[in-house]
C-alpha cells in the first residue's frame, strides 16, 4: 500500500475527488495519510480533517528561504514515510531540494494541455490566446515549471461563451476523474518513465 501525501493551498476539490476515489475502492493500492498546506485558512485542511486524514499547516513565515521551508516539508513527509507526493493546487514552486528528495515520486495537475500555458493562470491564458481546445495534464514534477514527464492528459473544448469561471469548472470536472486515475496507476506500479516519456504498463 503506497502512502500518499497531498499538498494544497486552496479549496481542495481535487483532494475530495481523490478521497472519494479511495472510498469507492478505486485507489486499491494507495492511501492518503497526510495533507499539508502553506495556507492557514485553506478549506482543504478542514476537508481533510472531516475525512479523518491528518492535516497540517506549515507556515512559510517561519522560514527565511524557500529551501528551508521545503526542507521542513520534506522532514514531515519523510517522517510519515510517504511514497507519493500529490500537488493539488499547491501555490508554491517547489525547490530542487524538494524534487530531489522525491525523484519521480511527485505528481502535479495543471489546468491546460502542457506544454501550452504553464504557470499559475492556465485557464486565463487559454482564453486570452483564443485556443479552441484546452484541458488538463497530470505530470511528474521535475525542477522546471510544469515541465516534467506527462502521465495523462485530456482535452476540454473551449466554447464561444466561456468565461474563466465556466471553463475552469469544466476543466476541473475532468481533473477530478483524471487525477485519481493517474494516482492509482502510480500506486499500482504501472508507470515507467524513460526520458521525457511516461509509459503505462499493461
Ligand atoms: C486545480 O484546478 C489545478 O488545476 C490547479 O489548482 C487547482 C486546485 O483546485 N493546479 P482545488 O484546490 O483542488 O479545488
Amino acid at each position: 500500500m503506497k502512502r500518499i501525501a497531498v499538498l494544497a493551498s486552496g479549496r481542495g476539490s481535487n483532494l475530495e475527488a481523490i478521497l472519494e476515489a479511495e472510498k469507492r475502492g478505486d485507489l486499491s493500492s494507495g492511501r492518503v495519510v497526510l495533507v499539508l498546506s502553506d495556507c492557514a485558512d485553506a478549506p482543504v485542511l478542514e476537508k481533510a480533517k472531516k475525512a479523518g486524514v491528518k492535516a497540517l499547516f506549515i507556515d512559510p513565515k517561519n522560514h527565511s528561504s524557500r529551501e528551508s521551508y521545503d526542507q521542513a516539508l520534506v522532514d514531515v513527509l519523510k517522517a510519515a514515510q510517504v511514497d507519493l507526493v500529490v500537488l493539488a493546487g499547491f501555490m508554491r514552486l517547489v525547490s530542487p531540494l524538494f524534487v530531489r528528495s522525491f525523484p519521480m515520486q511527485i505528481l502535479n495537475i495543471h489546468p491546460s494541455l502542457l506544454p501550452s500555458f504553464p504557470g499559475t493562470d492556465g485557464i486565463e491564458q487559454a482564453l486570452a490566446h483564443g485556443a479552441k481546445v484546452t484541458g488538463c495534464t497530470v505530470h511528474f514534477v521535475d525542477e522546471g515549471l510544469d515541465s516534467g514527464p506527462i502521465v495523462l492528459q485530456e482535452a476540454v473544448p473551449v466554447i464561444q461563451r466561456d468565461t474563466v469561471h465556466t471553463l475552469r469548472s469544466r476543466v476541473q470536472a475532468v481533473e477530478h476523474r483524471l487525477y485519481p486515475t493517474a494516482i492509482d496507476l502510480f500506486c499500482r506500479g504501472m508507470l515507467k518513465v524513460e526520458g521525457r516519456r511516461c509509459y503505462i504498463l499493461d
